[in-house]
This record gives structure tokens, C-alpha cells and sequence, in this order.
């Protein structure tokens, strides 16, 4: 490229294709995502979890000897490293955010393991470890008889989950295991594409995840909900804060210019959640939310063609799993973590280094002025 051709800069990388991958197919314009060959609705209603990683790393479902052995594989590699239990009880001694902690805590599985299953298996106990330690709660040992999705809940509760509620949660996790080349997977590709390691890719992914324009937009999403608390103000709140020019969390997205087709997963999930709790409040409520918003998107952004993304259902479902808030992006980084190792994998087995080049708009031909010559610089 040559030197200040700003025609060549894709800002954002926005439209460069960068990879070519068969773990999953985004169609933003018929609002499609197809995993590894299914589509996400019929993925997230019938697989479990452990079924769903397995597709992706494996290309198949597993049959049920392979099943059975990933479970067993999964089970066994829980419990934490004594070391990696100690730095979550200084997380939580200085009240770190959840995500930092498991940022902190994953560097450590490399203390037990290198391997694929092994890091997924940690992930929900890093979360759950954590969450209690800064609640004041000892951690629980993981038990041998839970799946994956259960295992979670019983970790951060410490009773058994019913099967409405694995399966709330399974149909989360199975909905945003994968989404192309996101953010936080195109992280985890570069740091691959190097040669490193599955720990550090799935470290540096997780850091990615949390900004609040990738996975940290569902806990913000729920707040404005609850902030607006009843249908009559959710005009005046939004429009308020789209001429303010603020973005509404859980709408927009890089890729989908109608809707995502994993709101309407998790808004069938989260409805059938809130009407088994007998309570529809907060569901109408973000229902009427999510029209309005649209409704002045459309006036206020025309042509941007801005719709509601994964995150407004997620935070609505995840409420009803009784999760809090701050647990809504480490439970993203429970699922989404089997899709960062599937494209790992995909990156070694046909690996290129992943270096793009960069316009320099700095300046040219300076002339080196020592130190005592110099007058006020202006630092950059
Ligand atoms: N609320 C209000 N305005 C918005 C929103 C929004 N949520 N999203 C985009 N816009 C506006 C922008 O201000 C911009 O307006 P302009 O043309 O007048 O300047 C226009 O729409 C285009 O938006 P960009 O920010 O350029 O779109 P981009 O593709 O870069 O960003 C993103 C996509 C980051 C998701 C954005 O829509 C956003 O910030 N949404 C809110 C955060 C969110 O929900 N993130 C979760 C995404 S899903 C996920 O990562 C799992």
C-alpha cells in the first residue's frame, strides 16, 4: 500500500473479509446465523452445551460414547488449582469487576492445563468461584453428576437448578457460542495466528469481551429498562439520551441490518421463563422498550437500519435465570469461549500470521532537537 493512501483504510475493518471459516455463517441482511451447518434457533432449543462445543471443535454432533467421554473429559477438569482458587480471593478482596477477575484467573489454567476441554471446563467455575468469594460465600466444590449448564448454577447458588432453568440457560449459551469474526474471536484468531497459545488466546478474547461495545452491553441494556421502570416514560427516557447522544446498549450492530436473529431465541426463552415465574412485568416492559426504541432509532438514525441486538434478550433472560447483572458478561465468556478455542483451532490447522498494514498520517523529515533546545513539546 502506498504511503497515505486513505482510500486503502477500512476503519473498523469494516466489509474486509479476514478468515474463511465453517463454524458459523452471519447474514445480516436475511438476519440468519447458521452453526457449523444449523440454524441458532434449532441449535439453542435441542442441543446441550457439551453437544454444541463439540460440533464446533469436531465439525459433527458427537455420538453418545463421544458424548459421554467429552462429559466425563469436562468433569474432571473443574476444580480449580489451588493457586488460581487463591488469586480469585485477592480479586475479591479488592472488588474487581467479574471480568477482570476471570481475566485474572484464566492466565492461571495454564497452571493445569494447556488443553481445549480443560479451559472450558474452568470458565464456569472461575465465575462462580469468584462471584461468591466477593459475596462473602466459600466457593462449592464442583460435583460430578452436573452437566456443564448445570454445573453452573449449582456452583453460584449451591442448590440443584430445575430442568426449566438448564435449559434456559443451555438455550443462552448455545445462541452466542459463535457469531463469525466478532471482536473478541478475531482477538483470540490474532493471537493463534502467532503461534501462541490456547490460554492466551482465550485471555486476550476475554479482555475484547468486555468493552461495552461488544459483550458488556446486556447489564447497561437492563439498567436502562429498569431505569425507565414503567411503559409511559420510555419515550421521553430515549429520546432524551439519543439527543444527548448516547447509544442505546442492546441495538445496532456491525454486521446485522435487520434483526438479530438471536433476540428472537432468547425472547422466546426469556418469555417462557417469566411466565413460569408468573410475573410478565419486566418482559412487557422491555417489549414496549424495544418498540419504542426502535421507532426512534429509525426517526433520529434514518437509514442506519439499527435493530436489537443478542444483548436486550440476553440481559432479560439472564435476569430471569436469576443472574445479576454483573454476571451477565461472564456468562457471555462461558459460552463464547468454546467458539474462540473452535477458531483457535480452525487458524493453526491453516495458519497464516495475521498482520495488517497501517496508513501513517505522522509527520515527515523532522530534524532531531537535543534536549536542552527544546520549548514546551506537545505531547501526543
Ligand atoms: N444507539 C443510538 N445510535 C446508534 C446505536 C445505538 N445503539 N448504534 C449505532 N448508532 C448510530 C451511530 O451513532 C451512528 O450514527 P451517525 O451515522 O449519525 O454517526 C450510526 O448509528 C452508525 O453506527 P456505528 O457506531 O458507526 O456502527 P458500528 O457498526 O461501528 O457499531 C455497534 C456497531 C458498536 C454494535 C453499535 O451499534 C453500538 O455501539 N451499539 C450499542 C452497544 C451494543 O449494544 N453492543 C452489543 C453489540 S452485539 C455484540 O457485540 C455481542
Amino acid at each position: 500500500m502506498a504511503p497515505h493512501d486513505r482510500s486503502m483504510v477500512s476503519a473498523g475493518l469494516e466489509g474486509i473479509v479476514a478468515a474463511s471459516t465453517r463454524l458459523s455463517l452471519v447474514d445480516g441482511e436475511r438476519g440468519e446465523l447458521i452453526i457449523a451447518g444449523y440454524s441458532v434457533g434449532e441449535l439453542a432449543e435441542h442441543a446441550t452445551f457439551e453437544e454444541t462445543t463439540w460440533l464446533l471443535w469436531h465439525g459433527d454432533l458427537p455420538s453418545s460414547a463421544q458424548l459421554e467421554a467429552f462429559r466425563s473429559e469436562l468433569t474432571a477438569a473443574r476444580v480449580l488449582s489451588p493457586a488460581t482458587a487463591a488469586l480469585l480471593r485477592e480479586c475479591a478482596q479488592a472488588r474487581l469487576d467479574p471480568m477482570d477477575a476471570l481475566r485474572a484467573a484464566a492466565g492461571t489454567i495454564s497452571l493445569q492445563t494447556n488443553a481445549a476441554a480443560g479451559i472450558v471446563a474452568c470458565m464456569p467455575t472461575i465465575v462462580a468461584t469468584y462471584w461468591r468469594l466477593r459475596n462473602g460465600q466459600e466457593p462449592i466444590t464442583p460435583r460430578r453428576d452436573l452437566g456443564h449448564a448445570a454445573s453452573f448454577l449449582y456452583l453460584l447458588n449451591g442448590q440443584m437448578p430445575d430442568l426449566e432453568q438448564v435449559r434456559g440457560l443451555e438455550t443462552y449459551l448455545n445462541t452466542v457460542v459463535d457469531h463469525g469474526l466478532n471482536a473478541s474471536t478475531f482477538t483470540a484468531r490474532v493471537i493463534t495466528s502467532t503461534g501462541s497459545d490456547l490460554v492466551s488466546a482465550v485471555v486476550g478474547a476475554i479482555g475484547a469481551l468486555k468493552g461495552p461495545l461488544h459483550g458488556g452491553a446486556p447489564g447497561p441494556a437492563l439498567d436502562m429498562v429498569f431505569e425507565i421502570g414503567d411503559a409511559s416514560r420510555a419515550e421521553a427516557f430515549l429520546r432524551k439520551k439519543i439527543e444527548a447522544g448516547e447509544k442505546l446498549m442492546g441495538f445496532g450492530h456491525r454486521v446485522y441490518k435487520v434483526r438479530d436473529p438471536r433476540a428472537d431465541v432468547l425472547a422466546k426463552a426469556a418469555e417462557r421463563m417469566y411466565t413460569r415465574a408468573g410475573d410478565m412485568s419486566l418482559y412487557t416492559l422491555a417489549r414496549t422498550v424495544e418498540t419504542t426504541a426502535l421507532q426512534l432509532l429509525e426517526e433520529y438514525k434514518p437509514g442506519r437500519r439499527l435493530q436489537t441486538n443478542v444483548e436486550f434478550y440476553t440481559a432479560l433472560l439472564l435476569h430471569g435465570l436469576g443472574l445479576e447483572v454483573p454476571l451477565f458478561t461472564p456468562t457471555f465468556a462461558i459460552s463464547r469461549v468454546s467458539g474462540w478455542i473452535a477458531h483457535a483451532l480452525e487458524q493453526q490447522r491453516a495458519n497464516r500470521i495475521i498482520r495488517p498494514q497501517s496508513e501513517y498520517v505522522g509527520p515527515l523529515a523532522r530534524r532531531w532537537v537535543p534536549l536542552a533546545e527544546r520549548s514546551n513539546p506537545v505531547s501526543v
